[in-house]
This record gives C-alpha cells, sequence and structure tokens, in this order.
C-alpha cells in the first residue's frame, strides 16, 4: 500500500562520514539541581520533578491514537503495545523526553515524537475505515525492501547475510545507521538488526534515540528545536530553519521531505502530529502557525547527495 514510505528515511548516506565520530550519550545530561525518583519511570533527575509521561498519555490515550494497529490487515498485529511505549521512555525521561517545560509542551512533544511515529508506521489510505490517520503502528518493517541498504563502512561493516532494511518506530535504514544507534543503547543492533523487529521496547527505543539527538555534532536534535533548546544561527534563519515541528522533519528525513514545498510526505507526517493533539484533547490550534509546523520551503541541514528512492 504505502511502502514508500518506508523508502523515505533511507537517504542518510551523506551522514556517513560525520556520523562517524558521533556517539550519542543517553545517561550523561542529568542537569544540576534538585533531582527526583518517580520510581522506575523517571529517576534522578531535574525533569523527573515533572508530571512524567504515563500521568499525561494513559492506556486509552495510546489505544486512541492507533486504534487499527491490530486490525487483521495491519502487518504487526500483536506486537506494538502502550507498555513498550512507556518502558522504552524511562532511558530518556530522565533526559527531557516528555518531562520538559510543563504539561502543554510535555504532551505537544509527546503528539510530536508520535506524530513521526504514526506516519511513518502507518498503512492508511483515503478511504481508509477511521480515516487516513487511525492506522499508526500498523507496520514494524519496512515492505518488499528493494535493497540491502549496505554501505562500505569501516566502524560499521555489515554482517554478513544480514540486511539493513527499514525497521522500528522512526524506521532506521543503513548498516552504519543501525550500529551508531545500537552503540547508543548499548545493544548490537549491526549484528541483530532483526531485534527491531521483535522487541517493541527495543523499537521504541532506537525512535527515541533518534529523537534525541543529532544527526551531527553542532546540530540540534528534533528534541532541541521542538521544545525550544535551540536557537537558530543566522545560516538556520537564512536557512528557514525556526524552532518547532518542521524543523524535527528535517532533521530526521532532510531533503526528502524538506524543501520540496507543499508535499504529501511532508503533510502526512503534519496530520499525524495534528491528529494527534486532537485525540488528546489539546486541540491542533496548539500546534502553532503553518510556518512553524512545515518545513516546505527549509534547506536541509544535512542535504543528500544521492536520491536513494
Ligand atoms: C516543569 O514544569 C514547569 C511548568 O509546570 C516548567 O516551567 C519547568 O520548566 C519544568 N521543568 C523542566 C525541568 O522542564
Ligand atoms: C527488549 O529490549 C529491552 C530494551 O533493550 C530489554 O530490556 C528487554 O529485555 C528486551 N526483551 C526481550 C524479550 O529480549
Ligand atoms: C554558514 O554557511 C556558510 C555557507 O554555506 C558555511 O561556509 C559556514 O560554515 C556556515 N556556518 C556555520 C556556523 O554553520
Amino acid at each position: 500500500m504505502s511502502s514508500e514510505k518506508w523508502t523515505l528515511a533511507s537517504f542518510a548516506l551523506t551522514f556517513l562520514i560525520l556520523s562517524l565520530v558521533f556517539v550519542g550519550n543517553v545517561d550523561g545530561a542529568l542537569k544540576k539541581g534538585k533531582t527526583c525518583n518517580k520510581g522506575w519511570e523517571c529517576s534522578g533527575s531535574i525533569f523527573c520533578c515533572n508530571q512524567t509521561i504515563s500521568d499525561l498519555f494513559q492506556v486509552y490515550n495510546f489505544e486512541e491514537l492507533f486504534a487499527k494497529r491490530n486490525a487483521p490487515v495491519a502487518q504487526a498485529v500483536g506486537f506494538w503495545d502502550y507498555h513498550s511505549f512507556i518502558t522504552a521512555s524511562t532511558v530518556f525521561q530522565p533526559l527531557g523526553f516528555g518531562t520538559t517545560g510543563g504539561k502543554l509542551m510535555q504532551m505537544k512533544e509527546i503528539a510530536a515524537f508520535l506524530g513521526h511515529v504514526g506516519s511513518k508506521t502507518s498503512c492508511g489510505y483515503n478511504v481508509a475505515t477511521g480515516g487516513p490517520y487511525a492506522w499508526g503502528l500498523c507496520y514494524n518493517h519496512e515492505m518488499s525492501p528493494s535493497q540491502s541498504y549496505c554501505d562500505p563502512n569501516y566502524l560499521y561493516p555489515c554482517t554478513p547475510g544480514v540486511d539493513y532494511y527499514g525497521r522500528g518506530a522512526i524506521p532506521v535504514y543503513w548498516n552504519f545507521n543501525y550500529g551508531i544507534i545500537g552503540d547508543g543503547l548499548k545493544v548490537d543492533l549491526l549484528n541483530r538488526p532483526d531485534l527491531l523487529e521483535q522487541n517493541a521496547t527495543l523499537a521504541f527505543q532506537a525512535a527515541m534515540w533518534q529523537w534525541m539527538n543529532p544527526k551531527k555534532k553542532k546540530q540540534p536534535s528534533p528534541h532541541d528545536v521542538f521544545v525550544g533548546n535551540w536557537k537558530p544561527t543566522k545560516n538556520d534563519t537564512m536557512a528557514k530553519r525556526v524552532p518547532g515541528f518542521g524543523t524535527t522533519m528535517n532533521i530526521l528525513y532532510g531533503d526528502l521531505v524538506c524543501g520540496q514545498g507543499d508535499i504529501d510526505a511532508m503533510n502526512n507526517i503534519i496530520s499525524h502530529y495534528l491528529y494527534y493533539l486532537d485525540l488528546m484533547g489539546i486541540g491542533r490550534e496548539a500546534a502553532g502557525p503553518h510556518d512553524i509546523l512545515s518545513c516546505a520551503e527549509q534547506v536541509a541541514f544535512n542535504p543528500s547527495t544521492s536520491s536513494t528512492s
């Protein structure tokens, strides 16, 4: 149906060289100040003093957002669940994921992150029952990959016989990306990329890792641009990159989605985010104006040199 979505994120070849020196850090970033312990979900960080994700986003919210994920036509029936999402987030909530800035910002960040997830894993289409946005978490891996996504790489050489097609909640493509994210999560994804289609907690963690880390040093993470941790430079302003949801797409997908005008690939991600804001009772108005939501006119942080789709 919509397997082209699964090829969109495969542009990352250009990040190859510089990303070799960058290994994301999931445990060093606890800020100074009062730390709190919210038990297993969030502990030892100032961010845990605020409400945690499960205070604001409960099982019924998850079921509403991903209402069709266990429909008979879904590919990943029985795979994704709320518990995996919350368990995955215990690594990232102490770093500010879904715990930054107070209730409204926290709920918006959850909706934004899940907007990416929903769009990238959807098997919805315009006349689908329940509407096109009710079908997030339908897939957990790319259907009919056109190649094995193996690129020669010293640090992260491909394991013979293993394919690096798109897997996970924000699909990971290519050996080097599996290698980098595996290092970040301390799981050997280079040898076992299949773990992302066998373990939903890990599949969510790989997505959260991408949300919480930049693609290259000195660039912001999607989390940073979304919650307001990032101040655009003069270059960013000239490239029309502004804090907000639009720039999260720029970081994650570059010019496959951004700087191409009002294309479907971009609008589909935005629409999932807005749909989730509505379902979570915040309302899509809270997302702000279109120029913050969109990346239609933005120049990619990391332009791709070759088209991979
Ligand atoms: C906690 O929430 C308050 C608002 O309720 C916000 O001002 C503050 O920045 C939040 N703390 C952190 C660490 O984000
Ligand atoms: C799934 O992954 C999580 C996170 O790495 C890990 O804690 C858990 O043990 C894994 N579950 C299984 C069944 O391997
Ligand atoms: C700004 O853009 C120019 C021209 O593309 C580039 O040479 C320069 O390194 C950039 N500066 C920063 C801080 O990224």
